[in-house]
C-alpha cells in the first residue's frame, strides 16, 4: 500500500529558519499535504511575517498556496520581537521581490477551525513554528476541535540548552506562555523540538555550500539566508553555524527516524518574572506528573542536512 501523504497546516512568523522548513514541506508532496500556511506575530510583526511567507511560496514557485494572517499579539501580553537574530524584515538577508500573490481574507485561526472540522478526525497535524498564540486562540475558540488533532510537532522550549531570549526561556514559548500552557495542557500528542535538539543542526561551511552548489535560485538565496542568520548563534555560542531550528519540526513529519526523545511531562511556567516561559521538563522523571509529550534530545544532524538539502532541489 502506498503510503499517504500526512496533511499539515504551518504556523509561522518568518524568520529565515521558518523559510527552510516551508520550503522543506513544499519540496516533498509525496509526504506532505500542506493545507494552508498562517502567518503568526513573532520574530517580527504579523504584517511582516505574513508578507515574508507570500515570498516564500512564490520563491518555491508555490503561489496557489493559501497564506492566512493570524494573530497580530500574544493572547495576554505585549508582542516580543526577534529583529536582533533575523533582521528587521525578519529575513533578512538576500533580496526578494514583493509578493503579488494573494493573503486570504479569512482569519488564521478561522481557517485553522474550520479546516479542523471539515477533516477527518485524527488526520491533521498542526506545525507551529512560531509563538503558540493562533493555536491556542483556535483551542479556546472552537474546543470541538482539539480532539480531532492528530498530532501537534511544534518547535519551542528548551531544557539541557535553557533559555536563547532570556536566560531560562525559548523565544517561542516566552513571547506567548499563556497560550503554550493551552497546549501543552490540551491533551493532543505533542513532539516538541527544543533548543536541546535544534542547536545540534548547524549550518556548516560543507553544508551552506550544498545548498549553493544545488545552481538554483532556491539553492542561493537558502544560502544566503544561512549565511545572515548563523551570525548570531556564532557570535554567541561559538558554534560552527547557526542552529536551523524550525526544519526539524517539518523534516520529524517526514522522516521520524532521524530523531530520538523522551515521552515526559512538560509543563509551561506563566508566573514568575525571572523564568517566565520556562519548559519546564521532567527529563530524568523525578514526578509522577503524566508524560504530555515527545520531547526531543537528538538528531541525525547530517541525514537532516541532506534530506533538507535534496528537497530544496525539487523547487
Ligand atoms: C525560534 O525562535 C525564532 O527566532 C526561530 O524562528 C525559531 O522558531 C528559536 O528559538
Ligand atoms: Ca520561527
Amino acid at each position: 500500500m502506498t503510503k499517504q501523504p500526512r496533511k499539515i497546516i504551518i504556523d509561522t512568523d518568518p524568520g529565515q529558519d521558518d523559510a527552510f522548513a516551508i520550503l522543506l514541506a513544499m519540496g516533498s508532496p509525496e509526504d506532505i499535504e500542506l493545507l494552508g500556511i498562517v502567518a503568526i506575530a513573532g520574530n517580527v510583526p504579523l504584517a511582516l511575517t505574513q508578507k515574508n511567507t507570500r515570498m516564500i511560496c512564490e520563491l518555491a514557485g508555490k503561489p496557489q498556496t493559501r497564506v492566512f494572517a493570524g494573530c497580530d499579539r500574544p493572547l495576554s501580553r505585549n508582542l516580543v520581537t526577534a529583529e536582533h537574530v533575523h533582521g528587521k524584515t525578519g529575513m533578512d538577508g538576500p533580496a526578494l521581490p514583493d509578493p503579488t500573490m494573494p493573503l486570504q481574507d479569512q482569519h488564521g485561526v478561522d481557517f485553522i477551525i474550520e479546516t479542523l472540522r471539515r477533516e477527518e478526525s485524527g488526520t491533521v497535524t498542526l506545525c507551529p513554528l512560531g509563538p503558540l498564540t493562533n493555536i491556542a486562540q483556535a483551542f479556546l475558540k472552537a474546543p470541538d476541535i482539539i480532539a480531532k488533532v492528530q498530532e501537534i510537532v511544534l518547535m519551542g522550549g528548551a531544557y539541557f540548552e535553557v533559555g536563547n531570549i532570556t536566560p531560562a526561556a525559548e523565544f517561542n514559548i516566552y513571547v506567548d506562555p499563556e497560550a503554550a500552557e493551552i497546549v501543552f495542557k490540551s491533551g493532543v500528542p505533542l513532539v516538541v523540538m527544543p533548543l536541546d535538539v535544534t542547536h545540534k543542526v548547524l549550518t556548516t561551511r560543507a553544508r551552506v555550500a550544498a545548498f549553493r552548489g544545488l545552481g538554483t535560485e532556491v539553492g542561493r538565496v537558502a544560502a544566503e539566508w544561512a549565511e545572515f542568520f548563523e551570525r548570531f548563534d556564532k557570535e554567541k555560542y561559538g558554534s560552527d553555524g547557526g542552529p536551523l531550528h524550525d526544519p526539524t519540526v517539518v523534516a520529524y513529519v517526514i522522516r521520524p527516524e532521524l530523531f530520538k526523545g523522551r515521552r515526559i511531562n512538560v509543563e509551561i511556567e506563566t508566573k514568575s518574572e525571572l523564568t517566565l516561559g520556562m519548559t519546564v521538563a521532567d527529563w530524568w522523571g523525578v514526578t509522577d506528573r503524566a508524560p504530555n509529550a515527545l520531547f526531543v534530545g537528538d538528531v541525525d544532524a547530517q541525514g537532516f542536512f541532506d534530506l533538507l538539502t535534496e528537497r530544496l532541489a525539487r523547487l
